[in-house]
């Protein structure tokens, strides 16, 4: 892998990204200079059903993955010949979204005959402060809080991270995904409870963050009830049968906003907490923190406190690269290119694996 400049070549890595309801593709140099970031959002396919509907994704991947590629090279004012690696990120997700990103990789890298990179989607998003931004130091501690994962990673070089806590029920994003459709707050959830809590006092309900003993994970379905209960009352009747007193839209405005300002609070307190924690736990030079729950204002907030408290560098992926994007797999691929991980035509797409080094 080159530097960057004075005769030596950087390696410009393309990077496909298609786990879940974004369509994307990326021209990275040397890991960390972006040269395009191109995000085709579904979320308006998907709304009317308050959840990304698989086969709908993979129907949608299909048909923007090339426009998307295409849009990418253009846009980082290069040719398909000039790029050194096809890199895309293949585990974990929706199998089916997963499979049209890893064909269209797999068919760039044949017919150019230039390696491919499968790229851990998890792993990605700790990569992605680093994007536009300084290299990082190392030994660091790594937040990624998304919609499918919640996990505390001791990161100790590019490659290698090992999971110290994570949700062992819903992951925060999917808690915020949820709570938004208990407020009738709006899709995708996270920005829509955000921007309604900036009207409400946080203190206003007690909603519980669960503890689980000396541990550093998470569990955030019990939250999510609650709040449930707080908007819509006591539950009448079992399974299916079950009814409630009262529905998110009987309350007015101000009580939606406290309500969705104390679930905020809950949540990104859990979070915060157990990074707390992990830096008792932990000696590193550093805090790294990537996945959409990280575009929040109030846990950016709450995280730089904590590391200003120990004096330590807080390294927040910009905004852009905190939601899913390919920007954060061509990057991750440069170190991997570097360490030769790279990968044969028979790469596997995974819906779900144990998170671990490259
Ligand atoms: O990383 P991401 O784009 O996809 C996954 O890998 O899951 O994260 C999406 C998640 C969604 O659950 C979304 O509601 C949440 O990130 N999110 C937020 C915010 N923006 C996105 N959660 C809280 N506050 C936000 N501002
Ligand atoms: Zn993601």
């Amino acid at each position: 892998m080159g530097a960057g400049t004075g005769g030596r070549r950087m390696a410009l890595i393309l990077g496909i990204e298609s786990s879940c309801d974004e369509t994307a593709a990326a021209v990275v140099s040397d890991g960390c200079v972006v040269r395009s970031s191109i995000v085709a959002t579904q979320h308006d396919l998907h709304e009317r059903y308050a959840g990304v509907v698989p086969e709908i994704a993979s129907r949608a991947h299909l048909e923007r993955i090339l426009p998307v590629v295409e849009e990418a090279i253009r846009e980082a004012g290069v040719a398909l010949d000039d790029i050194d690696a096809i890199a895309v990120g293949h585990e974990p997700g929706l199998i089916g979204s997963l499979l049209v990103g890893l064909g269209a990789a797999k068919a760039l890298a044949w017919s150019r005959s230039i390696p491919l990179i499968g790229v851990n989607h998890i792993h990605a998003h700790l990569w992605s402060p680093c994007l536009d931004a300084e290299p990082i130091e190392y030994p660091a501690l790594g937040l990624v809080a998304s919609g499918g994962h919640t996990t505390i990673f001791l990161v100790t070089s590019p490659t290698e991270i090992s999971p110290l806590g994570a949700s062992i029920d819903d992951a925060v994003g999917e808690a915020f995904d949820k709570a938004a459709t208990i407020l009738e707050a709006g899709y995708p959830g996270g920005p829509a409870i955000e921007a309604l809590a900036r009207d409400g006092d946080d203190r206003s309900l007690k909603l519980p963050v669960a503890r689980l003993g000396d541990t550093l994970d998470f569990s955030y379905s019990g939250l999510k009830t609650a709040l449930l209960y707080a908007v819509r009352g006591q539950p009448v009747g079992r399974g299916r049968e079950v009814t409630y007193p009262r529905s998110a839209g009987d309350l007015d405005h101000q009580a939606r906003a406290d309500a969705a300002a104390s679930f905020q609070r809950a949540a990104i307190g859990a979070l915060v907490r157990n990074m707390d924690r992990a830096l008792e736990q932990h000696e590193v030079t550093g805090v790294l923190v990537g996945g959409g729950v990280t575009a929040n204002g109030c846990l950016r907030r709450e995280l730089a406190a904590i590391c200003e408290s120990r004096s330590l560098p807080l390294r927040l992926a910009r905004p852009e690269y905190c939601l899913d994007n390919a920007a954060m797999i061509a990057g991750l691929a440069a170190p991997l290119l570097a360490a030769d991980l790279t990968h044969g035509m028979d790469l596997a797409a995974a819906a779900r694996v144990p998170v671990k080094s490259a």
